[in-house]
């Protein structure tokens, strides 16, 4: 038995040059998991990922998709297959937001927020689904925007809330093999897209009664208890990490 809790497991993790992935990556390695750093135009921060785990003595590889173009999943997952030829975790991290009133909503703005944040996860979790060692982990991410919507968000707000949804489906089909899914749903978060104006940082950190918005790490806390061993009885549900937030 090794010393770390995922000594000998393999995660992926979506959209790890930067941003909360980029913490995740690093901590999973931190407790022994061989990584795939997956990222998509964030080459040079998944390849410095790659370095600093190298550099605590860990294993991870870079590797780049589209994950909104199933295609690209697809060459992700056969790259995975050749090295490191297993996979324990996937955590759906990757996802973008944009805004905007109703009537300006364009086919790039709903391609965009539907591809890469409901279409990516879904071609990355069925990929996995065959792939995933029992007693595997499944993480999505939503956003509390997902349940408390705002006005100018409506896309965004619905593509988590199909992700919320995949998550149940998809926990009752693997549960029996152990595998458990799940989806974090963060609020405001730094480093990540929450990084924007002062202003925006004021707004979102007023919804909260701690006054301030949440830091990378207090998310990454969470992923890192879902794809635990210890999580084994935690599944199909959505862990709020905003605190108490209500935006
Ligand atoms: N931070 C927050 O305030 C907050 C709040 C609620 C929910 N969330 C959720 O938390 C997750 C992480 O967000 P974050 O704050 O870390 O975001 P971020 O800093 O904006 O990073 C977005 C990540 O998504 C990846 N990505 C974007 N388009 C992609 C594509 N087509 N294919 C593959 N990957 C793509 C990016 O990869 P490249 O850079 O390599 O292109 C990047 O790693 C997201 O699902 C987000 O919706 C965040």
């Amino acid at each position: 038995m090794g010393g770390k809790v995922l000594e000998g497991k393999v995660a992926l993790v979506t959209g790890a040059g930067r941003g909360i992935g980029r913490e995740i990556a690093l901590r999973l390695a931190r407790d022994g998991a061989t990584v795939i750093v997956h990222y998509a135009q964030s080459r040079a921060g998944a390849e410095e990922v790659v370095a600093e785990i190298a550099a605590m003595g860990g294993t991870a590889v870079a590797y780049q998709a589209d994950i909104a173009r199933r295609e690209e999943v697809k060459a992700l997952f056969a790259r995975i297959d050749a090295h490191p030829g297993r996979l324990d975790i996937v955590v759906n991290n990757a996802g973008v937001s944009a805004g905007g009133a109703l009537a300006d909503v364009t086919d790039e703005d709903i391609a965009a927020i539907f591809g890469i944040n409901v279409f990516g996860p879904l071609y990355v979790a069925s990929e996995a689904a065959s792939r995933l060692a029992d007693n595997g982990r499944v993480v999505n991410f939503s956003s509390t925007v997902a349940t408390h919507p705002l006005a100018g968000a409506g896309l965004y707000s619905a593509a988590k809330k199909a992700v919320e949804s995949f998550t149940e489906s998809w926990a009752r089909e693997l549960g029996a093999r152990g595998i458990t899914v799940n989806t974090v749903v963060p609020g405001a978060t730094s480093p990540g897209m929450a990084d924007r104006t002062p202003e925006y940082h004021g707004y979102f950190a007023n919804a909260s009664p701690f006054k301030r918005i949440g830091r990378a790490e207090e998310i990454v806390a969470v992923v890192a208890f879902l794809v635990s061993p210890e999580a084994s009885w935690v599944s199909g549900t959505h862990i709020l990490a905003n605190g108490a937030g209500n935006t």
